[in-house]
């Protein structure tokens, strides 16, 4: 199985064994791989290469670790690509996901200088600050606090946002949703987020923000979005 003359590193060539095992089905989603022990004997090397291999892929997110139990072969994560502005519930319906959100938070309040000045308001006009859990198949998958501008969506209710936003915005308000720019960046997860995502801390997530357009150019969104590490990458594809 292994080639000790080969000048790849034995625990490379372990990590693509169970890499392969892990895309062609031989290591089943959820169930635990062989322990450590078993995987030192079959490969003939020591257990701390085997570990090696084994957290490589754990950073990976190919598999994940759980104390006491084993290693299992982790889902694998949603791809989402970096063009075209769909909504969280297209993103999920369009992969055979079912949506659904858990609202934490629903206020209307003066936002912070930087919202306001990105949505162009003045200083006396208002938000709405919705904060949900967005779940895929009731798997947490991100936690998005939306900004949206009063004045836009006056009546804004608890039970239009139990739903998606988007469509509350394009169908009921019959506005036009053109376009918007984002930018994302690795961060450590919040106490609380840790929580409402269930990941352990410290973990790393990716949190974008993005400020979204109607046509004319009018803000209407700012939201800013924490998204499991583990259950998503973001894909672009780029020209020369
Ligand atoms: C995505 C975007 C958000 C947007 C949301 C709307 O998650 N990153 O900016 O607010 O979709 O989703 P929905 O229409 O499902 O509420």
């Amino acid at each position: 199985m292994l080639d000790k003359q080969s000048s790849v590193p034995m625990y490379v060539q372990i990590e693509d064994y169970l890499k392969k095992q892990i895309i062609e089905g031989g290591f089943v989603i959820g169930i635990a791989i062989p322990s450590e022990r078993e995987l030192t004997d079959i490969f003939s090397v020591s257990r701390m290469t085997v570990r090696q291999s084994i957290s490589n892929l754990v950073n990976e997110g190919l598999l994940y670790r759980e104390k006491g139990r084993g290693t299992f072969v982790a889902t694998p994560k949603i791809e989402q690509p970096l063009i075209g502005l769909t909504s969280f519930t297209e993103d999920m319906l369009s992969r055979g996901m079912k949506p659904s959100n858990k609202l934490i938070s629903f206020e209307k309040m003066i936002p912070e200088m930087e919202i306001a000045y990105k949505l162009q308001l003045s200083r006396d006009e208002e938000v709405f600050v919705v904060k949900r859990i967005r779940f895929a198949d009731n798997k947490p998958m991100a936690i998005e606090r939306s900004y949206l501008p009063v004045k836009l969506v006056p009546d804004l209710e608890l039970d239009k946002i139990e739903g998606s936003l988007y469509s509350f915005i394009e169908k009921d308000k019959r506005l036009t949703i053109s376009h918007a720019s984002q930018r994302m960046e690795a961060v450590l997860v919040k106490k609380e987020d840790a929580e409402f995502l269930e990941i352990r801390m410290p973990s790393a997530v990716l949190m974008m923000e993005r400020t979204s357009y109607l046509t004319n150019d009018v803000p209407f969104e700012i939201v800013r979005s924490t998204y499991r590490a583990d259950r998503y990458k973001f894909i672009s594809e780029i020209r020369r």
